[in-house]
């Protein structure tokens, strides 16, 4: 008998959280295993970070606070959709051992798999007080509803992307145990993604693209460590991760991103090297807007857009037939048709079938912070407006059948939606520049 082409793959569930335990003073671990089976060990690391890693004041200064040791366990070798309960541990140096509550969640589905994926996206959430104490200005208002929604319908959620403007801790470092604290119900039970915005990382002479205060001194290295992502650096915060039948690319707006930069070179490599067969469901995820925009603040800039951002970007969204594009910091919800240029490619709509034909870009950064105006002109790229708090829900039912819903916070119902339907053909057919110009075959 002859074997050949195993292929090794690990699923893989990574467990971050915090304690006041220092290395020296207790063993962190995660006890886990199938639910009702067998249980496991696994070691877990645990990073810290001190005064002197923040770049300026408040977060070296007033808002300084210790955030205490973070632990990161890895859990290899899961079984495809298989449910696992776990709890933490420290083991003290007198032997005794200290436990956490257990939680429970299940495993991703094997790349590729044919199977009901769901996921939730929104960006600018932060955090808010449920009785209105201890609240500094209140700029997150829409923030718990968003929260409580998620927890409603947390059983029919698989995992959640939360694109930058995490906390708005903005250098009081105590806000992120606040932060962390309101999404523990979600972010313990589903993988809870983030990416990185103005208010995790931009602080003058940091090298973030931006060189303004937003992140009050905090330069992302709260963000970067308090959150597990799959990034080569994870202070560059770019990365890919697959579920299921999706492909996310998350780019980072506070470091350059245009043609020639390290940052553009990801984002090619993240959307060519997908196999659209097994994950034909492509997702490009930035903070700030590079695609498209009709809020007030854009238009007084006469881009519709963060500057620069399509202009580096599109040829990439459409060689590569990118299906969504989302974006947060802009505090509204909006959806384009499928758009090229500024031009819709095809009309909006609320189905789409046949080849890929554009890309659909869509700002939901709604989910807590004050809401942003939208220009008062009408615009032809833009499909849908909503001024109101909410998120949006991805569901792929199968390989040629996706779900978009935007639904407010406030009420959970669905306000705008799409499906689009397809084959593999479809997705390999040609149409406006994402196709070779010329061909030698014939
Ligand atoms: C072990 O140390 C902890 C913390 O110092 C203490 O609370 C506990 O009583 C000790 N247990 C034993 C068995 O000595
Ligand atoms: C898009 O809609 C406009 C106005 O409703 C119509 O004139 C045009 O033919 C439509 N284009 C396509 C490609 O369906
Ligand atoms: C994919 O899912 C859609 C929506 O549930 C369904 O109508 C369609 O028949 C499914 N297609 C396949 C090939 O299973
Ligand atoms: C939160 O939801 C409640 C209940 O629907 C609603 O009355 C309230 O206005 C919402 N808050 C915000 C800021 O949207
Ligand atoms: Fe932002």
């Amino acid at each position: 008998m002859e074997i050949s082409n195993i292929i090794l793959l690990l699923l893989q569930m990574t467990v971050t959280w915090t304690s006041g335990y220092d290395i020296t003073e207790a063993v962190p671990f995660v006890e886990w295993g199938e639910k009702g089976g067998r249980r496991f060990l696994a070691p877990a690391g645990t990073l810290t970070f001190d005064k002197n890693s923040m770049c300026g004041a408040p977060a070296r200064t007033v808002g300084w606070r210790h955030p205490g040791y973070i632990h990161t366990s890895y859990l290899k070798d899961l079984w495809p959709d298989s449910l696992y309960t776990y709890r933490l541990g420290h083991r003290l140096m007198n032997g005794t051992r200290i436990w956490s509550k257990s939680y429970s969640f299940k495993a991703s589905p094997y790349p590729g798999q044919d199977s009901l994926q769901r996921v939730v996206i929104f960006g600018d959430m932060g955090k808010a007080e449920a009785d209105g104490s201890n609240e500094f200005n209140n700029f997150q208002p829409g923030s718990l509803n968003t929260t409580y929604q998620i927890i409603r319908d947390l059983e029919n959620i698989d995992m959640v992307v939360h694109i930058g403007d995490i906390c708005y801790a903005n250098g009081y470092l105590s806000q992120w145990d606040q932060f962390t604290a309101q999404v523990e119900p979600i972010a313990s039970t589903v993988p809870y993604m983030i990416g990185s915005g103005n208010h995790e990382r931009d602080w003058p002479g940091t090298g973030s693209f931006y060189g303004n205060l937003d992140s009050g001194g905090e330069c992302g290295v709260p963000a970067q460590t308090m959150f597990y992502t799959p990034a080569e650096n994870r202070a560059k915060f770019w990365y890919a991760t697959d579920y299921g039948m999706f492909r996310f690319c998350i780019a980072h707006t506070e470091e350059d991103w245009r043609p020639g930069t390290e940052q553009y070179k990801f984002i090619e490599q993240c959307l060519s090297s997908v196999d659209r067969q097994k994950q034909p469901w492509l997702i490009f995820l930035a903070h700030r807007v590079l695609g498209y925009s009709s809020c007030a603040y854009y238009e007084s800039e006469g881009t519709f857009e963060e500057p620069m951002g399509r202009e580096a970007l599109q040829e990439l969204w459409q060689k590569y037939k990118v299906d969504l594009a989302f974006y947060g910091h802009v505090h509204s919800y909006e959806r384009t048709c499928p758009v090229y240029q500024s031009q819709c490619i095809v009309n909006a709509s609320n189905h789409y079938s046949g080849p890929f034909q554009a890309t659909t870009h869509v700002v939901v950064g709604g989910a807590g912070a004050s809401l942003s105006e939208f220009t008062t002109s009408k615009i032809q790229w833009s499909h849908f407006t909503d001024f109101d708090h909410g998120f949006v829900k991805l569901t792929a039912f199968n390989h040629s059948s996706l779900l978009f819903e935007y639904k407010k916070s406030r009420d959970g119902n669905v306000y705008d939606h799409f499906t689009i339907s397809r084959d593999y053909r479809d997705i390999l057919a040609c149409s406006i520049d994402n196709c070779p110009r010329t061909t030698l075959a014939s």
